[in-house]
């Protein structure tokens, strides 16, 4: 484990999940939202899914506070997260494999 965040140590989905786990998104629901994440995807931070899509991954601020909880996906932002929102973010990961898409650090095209 690094003391930063975007630092690769390995293997990670295509989408990389990072949620911020400061103290203001802490207080804004991040737990809530964390939850959300490890249910619909089942797996836990720090892991990533069988089919290599998803990663999970602790953030420290990204910025946001205001707007928490805030997550990003790859490096588009999402803000003021619940875990309703989970859901759409997920569908809207599994529907692009455009911009946001990364795999061993390269952007991959749009798959159709
Ligand atoms: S505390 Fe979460 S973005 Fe700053």
């Amino acid at each position: 484990m690094t003391f930063y965040a975007f630092l690769n140590e390995g293997y990670h989905g295509k989408f990389v999940i990072r949620l911020c786990r400061t103290v203001s998104c802490d207080m804004a629901g991040k737990d809530r939202v964390a939850s959300q994440l490890e249910s619909d995807l089942g797996i836990t931070f720090g892991q990533t899914t069988r089919d290599g899509k998803f990663s999970l991954e602790w953030a420290s601020c990204t910025g946001m506070c205001d707007q928490g909880p805030a997550l990003l996906v790859n490096d588009q932002v999402f803000t003021s997260v619940t875990p309703e929102k989970v859901h759409d973010i997920l569908q809207l990961c599994r529907k692009s494999f455009g911009p946001l898409a990364v795999h061993d650090g390269h952007h991959e095209e749009a798959r159709v």
